[in-house]
């Protein structure tokens, strides 16, 4: 059951969320800014002035993403929505926020119904696809293939996840989450505690967040990941060299203390060698985050956060059902935050992130006051 102190805090967080008044989000000018790099491929494009934007972008995104306002400032546009990979949320996210700003979308799913299929190449699709489109979002099994074929236009390409490597727009979803959060729980981002835990190795989400979160001020990361899965060293030198703490733990069967944010992910067994298949015996429950985890170990303002999906086979042992409708599961809103930040994305590397604020109207339509079960207040 709700409790009126409860819903009262989440209200006043929306609300001063919308007003942008987090640690990261002061302003959007409504002068055109000077655009970051024409693609988004990796988090090593965005300078810490980029992120900042982005994330301001986004929290003047939250009216329309949570329906009670209307724009049209990509009216006429055309999207490409290129998925080689499975996905739900990420390419139905990217559709529905582009549509959101006024665009219309084209989408193909899989090497099955596109000409890969029959041998095309990475550089002839990609000119191909910019002949239609006026931004193309690429997901792709091969590390580098994005890139590869953002090599061959100039409209603005993003990568929606390329094999292995990197998935930048989920880091930036991630990254608006845990604000969001911390601006709702009074906490803020500098000398926060994160871990990262399961697949570090394979897992592209955490590839990139590790690297967003290296572009703020100092904070302790601690992780954890099965053996053989664990995050590529260069990451871990990376984020060192940038002052932050890290520390690895050989399992969640440890003490930990003072943890703020706990970000799971699922075993990507589709990346494993045909060795690693055989000798991978199942994950074990010493890696799975549950709600006997969380009372051990965490009170009742630390998060958890999972780029879903999880892995429901119980031979999984993903992050456990048994925290469904606990309130420190953030999965949710973190989900629901991937339409604001989508938004930012493209608005910011079309360059309408200034038209914002004076095309918004009112919704015409019935909207529901959540639009579904509302894990802070239910
Ligand atoms: C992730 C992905 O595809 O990298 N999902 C997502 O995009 N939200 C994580 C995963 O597949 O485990």
């Amino acid at each position: 059951m709700a409790t009126g102190s409860r819903r009262h805090r989440h209200d006043t967080a929306r609300l001063k969320h919308d007003a942008a008044q987090s640690t990261l989000a002061p302003t959007v000018s409504s002068q055109p800014r000077p655009a970051m790099s024409s693609h988004l491929l990796s988090v090593d494009s965005l300078s810490r002035d980029d992120v900042d934007h982005l994330m301001r972008v986004s929290a003047l995104m939250e009216p329309i993403a949570q329906r009670r306002k209307v724009t049209r400032v990509l009216e006429g546009a055309v999207l490409g929505n290129l998925f080689f990979e499975a996905s739900t949320r990420t390419r139905v996210s990217f559709h529905a926020a582009f549509s959101r700003l006024g665009g219309s979308v084209c989408d193909t799913t899989g090497f099955t119904f596109s000409s890969m299929a029959k041998g095309e190449s990475l550089y002839d699709t990609s000119r191909v696809m910019s002949g239609y489109c006026d931004a193309i979002v690429l997901r792709h099994p091969e590390q580098g293939a994005v890139a590869e074929f953002a090599r061959a236009t100039k409209v603005p390409v993003i990568n929606g996840g390329d094999g292995p490597g990197e998935h930048p727009s989920q880091a930036l979803l991630d990254l608006y989450t845990i604000d969001k959060e911390f601006t709702r729980l009074g906490k803020s981002l500098a000398g926060a505690h994160i871990l990262l835990t399961g697949d570090l190795k394979y897992g592209r989400t955490v590839h990139s967040l590790i690297k967003l979160l290296s572009l703020y001020e100092p904070m302790r990361i601690t992780l954890v990941a099965p053996p053989g899965l664990e995050m590529p060293r260069h990451l871990i030198d990376l984020v060192s060299n940038r002052g932050h703490w890290v520390e690895t733990r050989e399992s969640l069967a440890c003490d930990f203390s003072d943890l703020d944010v706990v970000y799971t992910t699922r075993i990507q067994k589709e990346r494993f060698t045909a060795e690693m298949s055989e000798s991978f015996g199942g994950l074990s429950r010493d890696f799975t985050v549950d709600r006997a985890f969380m009372d051990r170990y965490c009170g009742p303002d630390t998060i958890v956060m999972h780029p879903l999906p999880r892995d429901s086979r119980p031979e999984a042992n993903d992050l456990d059902v048994d925290l469904n409708g606990d309130p420190r599961l953030a999965i949710f809103r973190q989900t629901d935050n991937g339409i604001p930040v989508r938004m930012a994305i493209f608005a910011t590397l079309l360059k309408v992130d200034h038209l914002i604020e004076r095309d918004l109207r009112d919704v015409p339509w019935f909207v529901p006051d959540t639009i579904g079960v509302d894990d802070l207040r239910d």
